[in-house]
Parts: structure tokens; sequence; C-alpha cells
């Protein structure tokens, strides 16, 4: 008599080996399988949960939105945009958020923690962390003013993090042009998506710690107008002692700190930009390509807007090739 459910070894493991391979192909990620209507039927009210949460969140504090927008570009940098970022550290898993550019510096864990929650609520168990983020901070761009872009969604979720490639692969802004233009040359983005991106940094702050290199060094020789950047500068030294106040902070766009507009580009044509990395766009003498584009974003706000959300949608594509699961909690794996 046949036996169905007698199967010899080899017969087992040659079974499971294929289930295997056939889970990790699933698993795997493409970033052309990311859509924007990826959750059209498991979730259709996804990103209105995470607007309406931005909305609140937003509206407490404007510095919310340059936090999720910061989180999105460093999760992005590191294995590619798989929630790896918002892992903490564990007896099992060291994370990211003891990098270099991330301890002390990286804000908005909690507003992440909110949006999940709504969406466990909504619809348990769809939406993955790493697709939160994206949707986050398109809707952090858009509430202070910015551009709408479709965000394609799809990704998944991370089981790892990686401390050393967030210590080696996020660009510091102490680096010089070069080193910063080829590490985004090393995710695939272009010089231009780098000037372009870096225009977030129209929202938001940075600790002394990040500028006082800049305020101490060679901010007197690039600032033009002197009028009115060295009173700036006086401020800023005021602000940021050469001893102590690692953590006091100023704005990157110091005309309009909480609109996402290209008064950004403004800062550095007038030779004030706060971090030596982003000065270094306009003023270094290797920057003839980033230089003309800094002028052209600051003439020409609608070509600022278009490049900036194509160039979002570029990073946001950034997928982690292992593949991953929907993380239930976005600070831990699932168990
Ligand atoms: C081009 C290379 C970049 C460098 C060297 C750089 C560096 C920095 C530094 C040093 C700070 C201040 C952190 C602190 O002092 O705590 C900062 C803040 C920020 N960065 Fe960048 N960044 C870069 C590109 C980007 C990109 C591509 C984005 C997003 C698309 C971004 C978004 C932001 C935002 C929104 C803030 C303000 C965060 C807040 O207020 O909490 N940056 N960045």
């Amino acid at each position: 008599m046949a036996c169905y459910l007698c199967f010899s070894k080899p017969v087992l493991l040659f079974s499971a080996l294929v289930l295997w391979a056939f889970s990790t192909l699933l698993e795997a990620q493409d970033p052309s399988q990311l859509s924007s209507d990826y959750y059209l039927k498991t979730c259709p009210i996804a990103e209105q949960i995470v607007r309406k949460q931005m909305e609140y969140a937003v509206q407490a504090d404007p510095r919310n939105a340059a936090a999720i927008l910061r989180l999105h570009f460093h999760d992005c940098f590191v294995q590619g945009c798989d929630g790896s970022v918002l892992l903490d550290d564990t007896v099992t898993l060291i994370g990211e958020k003891k990098a270099e550019q991330n301890v002390k510096s990286l804000k908005g864990f909690d507003i992440v923690d909110k949006i999940k929650t709504n969406l466990e609520a909504g619809c348990p168990g769809i939406v993955t962390c790493a697709d939160l983020l994206a949707i986050a901070a398109r809707d952090a761009v858009v509430l202070l003013g910015g551009p709408y872009w479709d965000v394609p969604v799809g990704r998944k979720d991370s089981k790892t993090a990686s401390l050393d490639q967030a210590n080696t692969d996020i660009p510091t802004p102490q680096q010089g042009l070069v080193t910063i233009i080829s590490k985004f040359l090393a995710k695939g983005l272009s010089a231009t998506d780098m000037v372009a991106l870096a225009g977030a940094h129209t929202i938001g702050v940075s600790r002394c710690a990040s500028f006082r290199d800049r305020i101490y060094g060679d901010f007197e020789l690039t600032a033009k107008d002197e009028a009115s950047s060295l009173p700036y500068l006086s401020k800023l030294k005021e602000d940021c002692p050469l001893d102590g106040g690692d953590d006091n902070v100023s704005p990157m766009d110091h005309f309009t700190p909480n609109l996402f507009d290209n008064a950004f580009f403004e800062t550095l044509l007038k030779g004030t930009g706060l971090l030596n990395s982003d000065q270094e766009m306009y003023s270094s003498l290797v920057g003839f390509e980033t230089s003309s584009l800094v002028e052209k974003y600051w003439a020409d706000p609608v070509a600022f807007f278009n490049q900036f959300s194509d160039s979002m949608v570029k990073m946001g594509n950034i997928t982690n090739p292992e593949g991953g699961e929907v993380r239930k909690n976005c600070r831990f794996v699932n168990t």
C-alpha cells in the first residue's frame, strides 16, 4: 500500500531545500517591485493613518518633520531602506543608533512608534516600518510647504542592522566634497541627487558639535556680504562656544528654518552655510558641477522641488536584497 506521509530522508531534505529557496525568492527585494498601490487592497488607509499622525507631530513641533526626513535618509544609506535604523540594541542585535552620525542626534523614534501603533490597529501585520518611514518623510516635506510625490511602497523590514555600515557609509559634515559625492555614488545616487537631497537642510537644525569646525574655521573666508554675515557669525559663536555647548542647536537655513523652500541654497550662495559639507558644494575648488546646481536650485525653486522629489524616490528605491519581514514593533525584529 502506498504511504503518502512516508518520505525518505533525502526526499525530505530536498523538499526543505526547495521550500527554503522558494521562501528566499519570495522575500528577496527588487526595487522594481515597489509600487504606489502596493497596499491598495490590504491596507487602503495606510497613507491616511501616516498623514494624520504626521500632522499632529508637525503641528506640535515643526522640528519633528526634519527628524523624520533625516531618519529615512539614515535608514536608506545603511543596508537599503529597510527600517534597520529603527532597531534598538538587544542582547542578540547591535543596532545603528549609537553610530557616530546617529547618537545624540537622530530623533523621531517616538513618532514612528505612534504611527506604527495606529497602523497595527487599522491593518495588523501589513505595513512595514521601512514603508512607514518613506511615506512619513514625504508627508514631513509636504507639511512644511515642500513638494508632493507618490511614494513607491512594498519594502520589507530587515532582521538585522549594521553599526559598521552606519559608521562608514553615512556622510559626515567634516568630509570633503569628493568623499561625500563618492558615498552617494556608492548608493547609486549622482552628484545632482546629492545636491538636491542636501536641500533637505532647508529645515531642521544642527548641533554645535557638527558645525563648530566651520564657524571657527573658514566661515569668515567664504562669507560674502559682511554686513549681514558677521553679526550672524557672532550669534553662532555665542550659541556655540569653542568649548562646551555641544548640544546647542542652530537652524541650517536661518532665513526660513520651518519652511521647506529653496532658501538653504541662498545661505550657500552668500557663503554662510552652517555645515562645512554644505558650503563645500558651492565653495569647493573642485565643485564645478555642484556649484552650478546650487545656483540653479536657488534661481529656480520648481527645478529644486522636481529634482528633490525624483531624488527622494531614487533614494527610497535603495532596497535591501536580503528581504525581510513586516515588523510588529519597529524597534525589534519579530520573535
Ligand atoms: C550630503 C551629505 C549630508 C551630510 C554631511 C549631512 C549632515 C548632517 C548633519 C551633521 C546634521 C546635523 C546633525 C546634528 O548636529 O545633530 C544634519 C541634519 C539634517 N539632515 Fe543632513 N546631511 C547630509 C544629507 C542629508 C540628506 C540627503 C537628507 C535628507 C534627504 C538630510 C536631512 C537632514 C535633516 C532634515 C536634518 C535636520 C534634522 C533635525 O533637525 O533633527 N541630510 N545633516
